[in-house]
């Protein structure tokens, strides 16, 4: 079941200056910078009473986020909603005719098991489901 918007993932050139300007301009404070290597960016989250501002930097040419950025400009990249059964969720979208760009969730930022819907099935909007794994128990 979808339970909340996660998050606005937004892609820019450059994390520090942006990071910079949400400080500045809007007295935010970024966590800290974590590289996700299978999606060759680098983000940051601005924690909103729940909601959360993702900004993503390429790490890489050939990051889909390098892409979007050569194509459109820095600018509002996905949105993420945050559901308890992501297996389940990617069926029901892909039994109603959705096209996944990750059949298979992946392990993506904070340590979630993220997956993506495709823009073109989603009226425009390149849409994240995003749920958070499991703790394990203390060892
Ligand atoms: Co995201």
């Amino acid at each position: 079941m979808i339970q909340a918007l996660d998050h606005i993932g937004i892609a820019v050139h450059s994390l520090d200056e942006a990071v910079v300007f949400y400080r500045n301009a809007l007295g935010l404070t970024a966590s800290p910078v974590e590289e996700i290597a299978s999606q060759e960016v680098r983000t940051v989250f601005f924690n909103l009473q729940g909601v959360r501002i993702e900004l993503l930097e390429p790490t890489s040419p050939d990051s889909p986020i390098a892409r979007f950025l050569e194509k459109n400009g820095p600018g509002i990249h996905h949105l993420a909603l945050r559901t308890d059964n992501i297996t389940q969720q990617l069926d029901q979208a892909s039994s109603a005719g959705c096209r996944l760009i990750d059949p298979t969730p992946f392990i993506g930022a904070g340590e979630k098991s993220v997956a993506f819907l495709h823009p073109k099935s989603c009226f425009g909007v390149l849409l994240e489901l995003c749920q958070e794994l499991k703790k394990e128990g203390h060892l």
